[in-house]
């Protein structure tokens, strides 16, 4: 498949980051050297996805436009869709579906940073025909995360937030998806959280039998938790510019 398009989700509350989500978006809070948004759109470019769309809400939303304007110092095409309320990442990635237009989208979760990149796991989606594709890492703590079942190394379904994990991996904030997501996400109802759950919508696509996985290579976080923001932001500051460019070092695995 053809992947140019990307969608960044940078809406939600960021209530776990509070007071410092109190008059800002989580997104822009600074990880070392630069706001958090940076990296998506970074990873993004480097994976050779140039049209993006960035969907955020709230009273902050205009801050976005200031800081990334139309994306060209960032080597891409961007444009903004608004959220109102909060109904989840399946809700907020709904709104992409003029943008993407029948075209297959990389969607990235806006607090997600990963050492090596996308572009390995997006060259993988290339090569297939149709369907999607998740990104999996070792965790040590995955009942924070939606979790895989797994079964001789075939993906069976995705769990969210388990209390008891079937395994110790974590579905990361980065999917491939092809066209058929938005009529997946139709038939998605909202979960015990009132949430229209990705997870929900990855596991219509393992039900077709069309999700495929990627493993990553490298350190991988998302930026939701103090504990994690600061460990996100010590390991881009160690790491220096390589890290901080996202530049694709290959070394995803896939199967
Ligand atoms: C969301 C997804 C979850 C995924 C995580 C990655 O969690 O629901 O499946 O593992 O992002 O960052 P949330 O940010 O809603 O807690």
């Amino acid at each position: 498949m053809k992947l140019r398009k990307g969608v960044i989700l940078a809406g939600g509350l960021g209530t776990r980051l509070l007071p410092l989500t109190k008059i800002t978006n989580k997104h822009l809070l600074p990880v070392f050297d630069r706001p958090m948004v940076y990296f998506p759109l970074q990873m993004l470019v480097a994976a050779g996805i140039t049209e993006v769309l960035l969907v955020t809400g709230g009273n902050t939303a205009g801050d976005f436009l200031r800081l990334l304007e139309n994306g060209e110092e960032f080597g891409c095409s961007l444009r903004y869709a608004y959220q109102r309320g909060e109904g989840g990442i399946a809700a907020a990635l709904k709104l992409a579906r003029e943008f993407a237009a029948g075209d297959p989208l990389a969607v990235l979760l806006g607090d997600n940073l990963y050492e090596n990149g996308i572009a390995a796991a997006a060259e993988d989606f290339r090569r297939q025909s149709e369907g999607g594709r998740i990104l999996l890492k070792e965790v040590a703590d995955p009942q924070r995360f939606g979790v895989p079942v797994m079964e001789g190394g075939r993906l069976l379904r995705i769990e969210e937030k388990p209390a008891q994990p079937a395994s110790r991996y974590a579905v990361t904030g980065c999917y491939f998806y092809d066209a058929g997501v938005f009529e997946k996400i139709d038939r998605c109802r909202p979960s015990a959280r009132q949430e229209l759950e990705i997870t929900d919508v990855n596991n219509l696509y393992l039900q077709e039998g069309r999700l495929e996985a990627s493993f990553v290579a490298g350190w991988w976080g998302d930026a939701g938790t103090f504990d994690s923001l600061r460990r996100l932001s010590n390991l881009v500051a160690e790491q220096g510019a390589a890290a901080r460019n996202a530049a694709p070092a290959g070394g995803d695995g896939s199967h």
